[in-house]
């Protein structure tokens, strides 16, 4: 009888589900999430909670997201496929939950089973981070007096993306009856409360049942499973309103046992892979035999050894922190689908629903370095999604009344605005110059100029044409940027952001750098005549960059977050926020809180820490010391960059206690951070921490070669951390004396 051949289990590569509890399932969910990054599915059960209904519909209003509280519930089906979208009354353009292919419920008499209900025991669930495997045993005592042993094991291929498999091994420990079975697609699911779906479709052929669907956003999706069993058991197929199912029947008596693999092919219209879905569909699905089921998971096992690789840190001496760091990593890797060029990284990395599958900044600044240094082609393709979303942006920019092009806040796959809450759309306007600076970053990192060329051209020259449009003159003559929601969301409209001004005037001399080294080159005029670039043009961007309010140089002590920050109202923070577990935005109104001196996350700090080389020591630590007791880490962007800062500073308790937090951030299991998604900008800012800040390392936009300025934590002997450079996989060992490249 055929079984995959399981990893052993290897406590420093696995993530633990301690066993059911209502307020703690959803929360697994999340953080066991699988994925090969063309699809994901969230780590539910295969039979679901019984008490939960997936396809219950309800309002999801915009609302802050810091604040919102979501849907409480035991359990959550997400199924992603990233770049299939639907429309939403309020929250326009969503990522689409899909239908939940790894369906299957099993009962014995009138029992089904349900960890909710069941007499469960020796219960054991993991996630191997080393090849993606989620695995679960336990032991079902069912009224009947039949004992079951219950062993699932499932993946997402990461070798044949359209393809996931499961396997479920049943073995009667004791005691003799009927099991039956019910495996199928769920089409039963909501996103947000909201039903995307137009013409569900289920069909069946001699070896497989499909659903077929369309979603309200012009997607169009196809599903289909086969099953194979490792006893010649008589199948049926059965459908609802919601689901089609293989069902069927299994005499057990004690020591027998039986297996059901399961085979799923998802495709999309919007696959890169163009062509015919039907096709691609089933010639991906009918390539699977029980003969070479090993092999598919053979295969699988490679790319993701190959990833890893690539990207695993070793930190000797802190097996915690390299735990935490594979997490990240496992969630990183998983998310990004290095080859569409359409898709980026979601804030909630694919993994739940609270950010409706956007993007933000966050892949540029918080995911992209990890990118750049381990898959310098996934890297690229990020950016490319931006490239290709730059008609949606110049469109942004139109709707604004501006020239040129402004990426949106919360960037779907148009490339359009679909952030819901204004202030936030139409303030929070630094992604547009971010998204600059990460280019030069890739190509400063990778060498690979032809990129500008090729593709960040047209972005610098149009979002270059937006900031001309976008700015105003003060009477002293110099550019200001006026009503801007800087990186610091507690402040919703200042003038002279000092992160803003100072990544727009960057954006800006580095497209004027660009475009003389292209006249350099004699690349340039092709360009000129294509994005119609006029000596105005020039001129105009020459001049905003060399006139844009700086208001501060190396004499600065402190660097104000924008005009007139002192003047913002002082809190007693100690009076106000009652629990620090909680957001500080709980404990105060939006109204006083935008009226105060309250920072949701670092926002001087984010600058310096992004152009280290243009403060001084004296001022890092001024601004520090200054800027943290007032910010409320209430955004999971801040702590690492905290930590970073704490880190370089010397101030290492301090380091020691941001980098506690960044972790806990997705894997305290009490504050159960990952319910609704991944936070995997902070993924990227763990990575960040531990290379940037304890590691010291200056690379790409810092420095023309790798070095490292290691302030290691006293516990950590070693750090090895693989770095691609230029093309090259270079390994680098760093310990407490310096570094050494292997
Ligand atoms: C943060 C933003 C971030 C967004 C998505 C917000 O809470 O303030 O900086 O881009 O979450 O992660």
């Amino acid at each position: 009888m055929f079984t995959f051949d399981i990893n052993e289990k290897d406590d420093l590569w696995c993530i633990e589900d301690p066993g059911f509890n209502e307020d703690s399932s959803k929360y697994y969910e999340g953080l066991l999430t699988q994925g090969n990054g063309y699809m994901h599915v969230r780590g539910s059960f295969e039979e679901g909670v019984r008490s939960v209904k997936q396809d219950e519909e309800y309002d999801r209003k915009p609302a802050n997201v810091t604040l919102e509280k979501h849907k409480k519930q035991s359990s959550k089906w997400g199924t992603y496929i990233p770049g299939v979208v639907g429309k939403h009354p309020y929250l326009f353009t969503e990522i689409v939950n899909l239908p939940f292919f790894m369906a299957a419920s099993f009962a014995v008499k009138d029992e089904d089973l349900d960890m909710e209900e069941s007499d469960i025991s020796e219960y054991e669930r993991y996630l191997d981070m080393r090849d993606g495997t989620l695995v679960r045993r336990f032991v079902w005592n069912t009224k009947e007096g039949l004992k079951l042993k219950m062993e699932y094991f499932r993946f997402l291929s990461f070798a044949d993306k359209h393809l996931a498999f499961s396997e479920i091994k049943i073995t009667a420990l004791s005691g003799e009856g009927d099991l039956s079975f019910r495996s199928g697609i769920d089409a039963g699911v909501r996103t947000n409360g909201f039903n995307h779906f137009e013409n569900v479709l289920f069909t069946e052929d001699s070896d497989s049942i499909s659903v077929s669907l369309k979603t309200n956003g012009g997607n169009s999706v196809l599903m289909s499973t086969k099953l194979f069993l490792s006893d010649a058991v008589e199948t049926a197929v059965m459908q609802d309103l919601s689901r089609i199912n293989y069902i069927g029947r299994k005499h057990l008596k004690t020591g027998e046992c039986f297996v059901i693999h399961k085979v799923v092919a998802a495709n999309a219209d919007c696959d890169v892979e163009g062509g015919n879905m039907e096709a691609r569909n089933v010639s991906g699905l009918y390539a699977v035999k029980k003969e070479n089921l090993a092999d598919y998971y053979e295969a699988h096992k490679k790319v993701w050894k190959n990833k890893w690789d690539d990207a695993e840190i070793k930190i000797v001496g802190d097996e915690k922190t390299e735990k935490a760091l594979k997490f990240s990593t496992y969630h990183l890797l998983r998310a990004d689908n290095d080859e569409n060029p359409n898709v980026a990284i979601c804030a909630k990395g694919y993994a739940g629903e609270a950010y409706c599958g956007r993007y933000f900044w966050d892949t540029e600044i918080n995911m992209l370095p990890f990118f750049i240094h381990t898959n310098p082609q996934g890297a690229k393709n990020l950016l490319m999604f931006r490239y290709n979303t730059l008609a949606g942006a110049k469109r942004n920019a139109r709707a604004y009344g501006y020239k040129g092009a402004r990426f949106p806040w919360e960037s779907s796959v148009s490339g359009e605005e679909e952030c819901a809450c204004w202030q936030y759309a139409d303030h929070e306007i630094h992604v547009t110059a971010d998204i600059v600076y990460a280019i030069m970053h890739y190509v400063k990192a990778t060498g690979d100029r032809d990129f500008i060329k090729n593709y960040g051209i047209d972005i610098m020259v149009e979002t270059a044409r937006y900031w001309v449009d976008r700015v105003d003159k003060d009477m002293k003559g110099r550019y200001v940027l006026l009503s801007v929601m800087g990186p610091d969301e507690y402040l919703p409209m200042t003038n002279n952001n000092a992160y803003t001004n100072h990544m727009v005037k960057f954006a800006l001399d580095t497209t004027v750098s660009c475009i003389e080294e292209l006249k350099e080159k004699g690349e340039f005029d092709e360009i000129k005549s294509r994005l119609n670039i006029t000596d105005e043009d020039m001129e105009a961007f020459k001049d905003v960059a060399a006139n844009i309010k700086i208001s501060f140089n190396k004499d600065t002590e402190i660097i104000l977050q924008c005009d007139g920050f002192y003047d913002f109202a002082d809190l007693d923070f100690s009076r106000i926020w009652k629990d620090r577990s909680r957001c500080f935005g709980e404990f105060i109104s939006q109204e006083k809180n935008y009226r105060s001196k309250a920072l949701k996350q670092a926002d001087v700090l984010e600058m310096m820490m992004l152009f280290p080389d243009e403060f001084t020591r004296q001022q890092f630590i001024s601004n520090y010391d200054y800027y943290e007791p007032i910010t409320t880490h209430d955004s999971s962007l801040s702590a690492a960059v905290h930590g970073i800062i704490a880190a370089r500073i010397g101030r290492d308790d301090v380091a020691m206690d941001f980098l506690k937090r960044v972790i806990d951030i997705d894997l305290s299991a009490d504050k159960k951070g990952a319910e609704e998604g991944i936070h995997i900008a902070n993924c990227g800012g763990l990575w960040q921490m531990v290379v940037y800040g304890f590691a010291g390392m200056k690379s790409g936009m810092w420095s023309d070669e790798v070095t490292f300025a290691p302030n290691l934590p006293e516990k950590w002997q070693q750090v090895i951390i693989p770095i691609n450079w230029h093309g090259e996989k270079k390994r680098y060992v760093i310990d407490k004396n310096g570094f050494e490249l292997r």
